[in-house]
């Protein structure tokens, strides 16, 4: 159960029992807790920390998802780093609109830099696959991928990604800073759309 949230409908999401809550019109039920995604982010902080001391890495958070996951990920780096942020988007509701679009560009030189990309999610890995040549254009000293989680099942373009919190199903996915047309970004927890309820 999501903790601290109201279970009156002009708050975030009806409650609708210790399994379920209603986000607009969709129902989602827990999937990956707190304490789950905290002990994945700070493994994966920690193998950052071990490949990259020395190298002063960037890091380029892409918003607005992987907003919780950089700052929380972020935290846990203790060797020399930099980030900043870009924003790309391709989500409208619960779908990819298979288009994506630069909201706000790069403004870092990371020509020669140890660039690490922050992304909350690996859908269809449309979103990277169009930013990464990018990226690779301007001659990085190196370019990896940190993503909490990763649909493979969805994924049509092929992503390289390094350091993966979690492999889920083809399922959509609200919470720890995804959304669902704008809200449940702000849950702690992660929660999937309630089977059958699509
Ligand atoms: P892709 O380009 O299809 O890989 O989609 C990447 C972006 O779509 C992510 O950065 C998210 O913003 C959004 N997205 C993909 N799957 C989900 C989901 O299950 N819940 C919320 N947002 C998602």
């Amino acid at each position: 159960m999501v903790q601290g949230f109201a279970k009156v409908s002009n708050y975030l999401f009806i409650e609708i029992d210790m399994s379920a809550i209603q986000v607009k019109d969709k129902l989602f039920e827990p999937y990956l807790t707190a304490s789950e995604i905290n002990g994945q982010v700070q493994r994966l902080a920690a193998e950052i920390n071990r490949d990259y001391a020395g190298k002063k890495p960037l890091f380029i958070a892409i918003l607005n998802g992987s907003f919780m996951f950089s700052s929380d990920l972020f935290k846990a780096i203790h060797i020399e780093a930099e980030i900043c942020f870009i924003k790309l988007a391709s989500y409208k509701g619960t779908k990819s609109t298979g288009q994506v679009i630069t909201a706000i560009g790069l403004d870092t030189d990371i020509h020669d830099r140890h660039v690490i990309i922050l992304e909350d999610i690996v859908d269809t890995g449309k979103t990277l696959n169009e930013f990464l040549p990018q990226l690779r254009h301007q001659q990085p000293a190196s370019l990896e991928l940190a993503v909490l989680l990763h649909k493979p099942e969805a994924t049509r373009f092929p992503v390289p990604v390094k350091y993966l919190g979690f492999s889920i199903p083809d399922k959509f996915v609200l919470g720890y800073g995804l959304d669902y047309d704008g809200l449940g970004r702000n849950i702690p927890e992660i929660y999937k759309l309630k089977e059958g309820a699509e």
